[in-house]
């Protein structure tokens, strides 16, 4: 299977080959175990999941009910006004649809981040303003800067996902409320929380409630990650009624379907076990980042999604890293050099369970070192650039500027891995221009000794827990029969 496998990543533009794809191409029928799409690995619980086969039939034999029908359920069991949901065939739709309906001229990204949220508004030729995030702050966002960005650009439509993807950086819900108010001019401001409800940093996270009292606000969250149910294609978006009924009159007759309207009546007898899940995603990403952190050279950024953001040691190459870890050890993995603002020596790797961690940990100390740690067995591509996208014209694009014609600033220093390196201290307050002043960026502690490289968690760190971003939080509330808050479960 090597070769035509490996060959699948080579033919996708921005994203990963699908699973189906992949299984195909293994030939076997079985695929590879999956870091690379980062789904939730504990629900449906297999007692759901034998509902839904025994109901196969019935389910894709019929057309389903009308969107509004499901989107009443839906809003029943999170507790929202039906009129403020508009409910997308995956989030992705509702992202083409923002993009069509809402954004006019321009839209600012902080990058990497997800694929459609840079390439839908350049396809329809709006100006996208990317945002680099830097590695040298462990690609945090710091919202004041982005907001003096946004000024100096004068983009119209500013989006923040978060947690962000592939990093996992997140925003305090405090924080995000700020550049709202900040940003109220705007023609608009979308909030991604598709993986929100894998944060464990604050108990009430969402912004889901302010979205809707605002004229220029939307909050995106997907339902194929949290439900770990990406084949279905849902998703919905919260906003005032106004803005969600425009985006609601687009979307086609029966968008969603009968496999989604079983889904979402079948969850408000599953509350529970949805929450356990959750709690498993987290205490399995702790694990999991305590883990690869001690891999010699690997650094790990701090993550609230369901996926981990990691640099490979110097010298390793990610596409020679992934496609070897494929081939000889059947484990998928993101390698991020097709992402505008990452390159190929950072993978994203999903949180799984420990006994999936124990063979990637596994596969990559043999890709990495060998069969003994420290001694780097994979070479480095002879590039000439440490930034490779897959793609010419990105490669081009990301090195000369930030996606607007404007210079990025200059690089940074190459990272000393074996050398313990200073995160620095949060950015001085920058005052923002108009219409409100922004917060300051969240202090960052002072970092302890053994950190692998600028802005990652050592393996002390993580298990402590008192990094950024990683420090424990109370659990989700969850009133009436077990299932989750109107901000959005949690
Ligand atoms: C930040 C972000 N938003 C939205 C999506 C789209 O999700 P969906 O599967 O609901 O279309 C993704 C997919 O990875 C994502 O990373």
């Amino acid at each position: 299977m090597a070769e035509n496998v490996t060959s699948l990543f080579r033919s996708t533009a921005a994203h990963s080959p699908s699973m189906a794809a992949l299984a195909r191409e293994g030939g076997d029928g079985g695929g590879p175990i999956d870091f690379c799409i980062p789904c939730n690995p504990y629900f449906p619980t297999p007692a759901m999941f034998d509902d839904m086969a025994g109901r196969l039939r019935d389910i894709i034999t019929y057309y389903p009910s009308s969107a509004d029908t499901i989107t009443a359920e839906l809003c029943n069991l999170l507790q929202l006004p039906p009129q403020a949901v508009a409910m997308g065939n995956g989030s992705t739709e509702l992202i083409t649809w923002i993009d069509h309906l809402l954004v006019r001229e321009s839209l600012a990204i902080p990058v990497p981040t997800f694929g459609r949220w840079t390439d839908q508004p350049m396809e329809t030729g709006k100006r996208v303003d990317m945002f680099p995030l830097q590695e040298s702050s462990g690609f945090a966002l710091d919202l004041a800067q982005y907001a003096e960005f946004i000024r100096a650009r004068g983009t119209r439509v500013a989006v923040i996902c978060n947690p962000n993807n592939p990093d996992g950086g997140f925003l305090h819900r405090h924080a995000i409320v700020q550049f709202m108010d900040a940003m109220a001019d705007l023609d608009l401001v979308v909030i991604d929380e598709s993986f929100l409800e894998f944060a464990d940093a604050e108990a009430e996270p969402s912004v889901v409630q302010e979205a809707m009292l605002r004229p220029n606000v939307i909050v995106l969250r997907s339902l194929g990650k949290n439900f770990g149910l990406h084949g279905i294609r849902f998703g919905y978006l919260v906003a005032n009624p106004a803005l969600a009924g425009r985006v609601r009159s687009m979307l086609p007759k029966w968008n969603l379907n009968a496999f989604a309207e079983h889904v979402v009546f079948m969850l408000k007898n599953h509350g529970p076990e949805y929450a356990e899940s959750l709690h498993q995603v987290r205490r399995d990403r702790l694990d999991m980042a305590s883990q690869l952190a001690a891999l010699p050279g690997l650094t790990v950024y701090p993550s609230q999604g369901n996926f981990l953001f990691v640099r490979l040691p110097v010298g390793a190459e990610g596409t020679v890293v992934r496609d070897r870890l494929l081939t000889e050890h059947r484990i998928l993995v993101r390698e991020c050099g097709n992402k505008i603002g990452s390159s190929s020596r950072f993978l994203r790797l999903v949180v799984r369970p420990q006994v999936d961690v124990r063979r990637l940990v596994s596969g990559l100390e043999q890709v990495l070192y060998g069969t003994r740690r420290g001694a780097a067995a994979v070479p480095e591509l002879a590039t000439g650039t440490s930034y490779s996208s897959g793609t010419a014209a990105v490669d081009r694009l990301v090195g000369s500027s930030n996606g607007a014609g404007i210079p990025m600033p200059a690089p940074m220093p190459p990272a000393a891995v074996s050398v313990p390196a200073p995160v620095p201290a949060a950015p001085v307050p920058t005052p923002v221009p108009a219409p409100a002043p922004m917060p300051a960026a969240a202090a960052v502690g002072p970092t302890p000794p053994g950190v692998p490289a600028r802005g990652g968690l050592t393996a002390a760190q993580v298990r402590g827990t008192t990094g950024p971003g990683l420090a424990p939080a109370p659990a989700t509330g969850w009133p009436n029969a077990g299932w989750p808050n109107a901000a959005g479960m949690g």
